[in-house]
């Protein structure tokens, strides 16, 4: 873990896990962010494989809610902080998950072996990465795509921090964030997503719902 990308994942302890989904998922997404939590679900439903990485997982709520397209799909689960691995892999324990501890700034661990997954999710993970370091956050985008069998997608979504219309409160909440290092999305728009992912992909889709951008991406 380097110093900068420590913030984004240091506020998942234990407790706030514990609390997590009924703020971010029951209160955020409906009144902050104006997503709700079922559009999200809906997005892990229509892409979600029997062979899937999971990228950020905290408390694992989309990936319990949502259907695989397998009785027995093999998952796995990689995030920067133990307590959220813990808690999401007890959660979809039915699945058996494997587990992998990393930085998704840094090269992906030989556990995540290329070309090995049909679908890579990274729900709400981009915009806890912070947006000023050398190589930039989307620097994430070039190791996932290389998770991804040639068929696969890689799909998700992101609270987009600049160019939307916030109201009051979320306008406070982002502010507060984002001075916290919680989030680091304060330049995070929608061309500069678009641009970042159509660098790397050849097709790409965006969707905007209130102030979250959810994305799919092939090769
Ligand atoms: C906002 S939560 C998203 C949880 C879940 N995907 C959801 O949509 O509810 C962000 C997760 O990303 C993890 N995270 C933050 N920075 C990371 C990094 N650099 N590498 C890997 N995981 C990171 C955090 O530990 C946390 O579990």
């Amino acid at each position: 873990m380097t110093t900068a990308t420590h913030a984004g994942q240091a506020v998942y302890s234990a407790s706030f896990l514990n609390i997590y989904d009924l703020w971010v998922h029951g209160v955020s997404n409906r009144v902050l962010w104006r997503c709700p939590t079922e559009r999200l679900v809906a997005h892990y439903d229509q892409h979600v494989s029997g062979s899937h990485l999971d990228v950020g997982v905290g408390t694992g709520l989309l990936l319990d809610r949502c259907t695989f397209p397998s009785t027995n799909p093999r998952i796995v689960l990689c995030d920067l902080n133990e307590n959220s691995l813990a808690h999401c892999a007890e959660r979809i324990a039915r699945y058996n998950p494997s587990t992998v501890r990393a930085d998704v700034l840094q090269p992906l661990p030989a556990a995540l072996p290329p070309g090995s997954f049909d679908s890579v999710g990274l729900n709400y993970l981009l915009h806890c990465l912070p947006g000023d370091i050398p190589g930039g956050k989307w620097a994430a985008f070039d190791s996932l795509k290389a998770a991804l069998s040639p068929e696969g997608v890689l799909f998700g979504s992101t609270i987009l921090g600049a160019g939307i219309s916030p109201n009051l409160a979320a306008q406070g909440v982002l502010k507060l964030y984002n001075s916290r290092g919680i989030f680091g999305n304060d330049h995070d728009d929608l061309t500069t997503l678009r641009a970042e992912l159509e660098r790397r992909f050849t097709r790409v889709n965006i969707e905007v719902v209130g102030l979250v951008a959810l994305f799919t991406a092939r090769r």
